[in-house]
């Protein structure tokens, strides 16, 4: 067994073993390199679910590596950083934390809503894709497209103009949102979120969202967002989506009394991701 006394020198010996090394010729200083953590938790980087090729030609393999590996593991970190010491946080959930934000220490409001922020839209957002070969939604979503936009190609043209319109960062989203008299009722809606936010801000259910940072495609298509745009409706999985639409949409159906709506206000809850 090792005793405290012989950890201690061994941990002496050895920081002072590195700091030779760092200063020899030859031999790289990697003190203020990154170094690949794994999260402890609470939260933790889903699996992308698929291959990180499985997108090409219209999302390459690299950027995705990057986008998930790095970008969204880089969010899941920095939120565990945030929550870290705070029990009563780290045991809600991402969408918990971003539903009531005003109940997070303003100290680190910020910070959970950037990197929760991330966290969450990356999770769905993994979800939503796959290669579609041409395809668009069907059955009721399709429906309710009609009855929101005036069908898919309109729908397709508002939220390429969403895309589009974002200001630096940020993301595109078709939501499922409340009827504008506040009564419970079934209503698509494009709109945009700036940085990390999301519709779960608001209390909307996001059903697709469009990353639009330049992580998302700057390696594959540079500055030109237009053509990663373009390229994107061929990677939507409607079959996610539209599962997603009926379980939501459901779950207000069955709240088909305004006496409920209140409650629902308040908590902010809807069914998880
Ligand atoms: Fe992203």
């Amino acid at each position: 067994m090792i005793t405290r006394r012989q950890a201690i020198k061994t941990a002496v010996l050895t920081t002072a073993a590195i700091a030779t090394l760092r200063h020899l010729p030859g031999i790289p200083d990697l003190s203020a390199a990154t170094v690949d953590v794994p999260p402890t938790g609470p939260f933790t980087l889903p699996p992308l679910g698929y291959d990180y090729d499985a997108l090409e030609p219209f999302i390459d393999d690299e950027t995705m590596h990057l986008h998930h590996d790095k970008h969204h593991a880089a969010y899941v970190a920095n939120l565990n950083k945030a929550v870290a010491g705070h029990p009563n946080l780290e045991k809600k959930s991402v969408e918990e934390l971003l539903r009531n934000l005003d109940a997070v220490p303003e100290a680190i409001r910020t910070a959970v809503r950037n990197q929760g922020g991330g966290h969450y839209n990356h999770s769905l957002f993994w979800k939503t894709l796959s290669k579609n070969e041409g395809g668009q939604p069907k059955g009721e979503l399709a429906k309710a497209m009609d009855r929101s936009f005036g069908g898919y190609a309109k729908f397709q043209e508002s939220f390429t103009k969403a895309g589009t319109s974002v200001f630096g960062s940020g993301w595109a989203w078709l939501s499922l949102a409340l009827g504008k008299d506040r009564v419970i009722e079934k209503e698509l809606i494009i709109e945009t979120t700036p940085n990390q936010d999301s519709p779960i801000m608001k209390g909307h259910v996001p059903l697709l969202g469009m990353d639009v940072w330049e992580h998302a495609y700057y390696l594959k298509y540079q500055n030109r967002r237009p053509e990663y745009i373009a390229a994107f409706y061929n990677v939507i999985n409607w079959d996610y989506v539209t599962e997603r639409f009926l379980k939501h949409s459901a779950f207000i159906d069955d709240r088909d009394s305004l006496t409920l709506y209140p409650k629902l206000d308040e908590s902010g809850r809807g069914p998880g991701m």
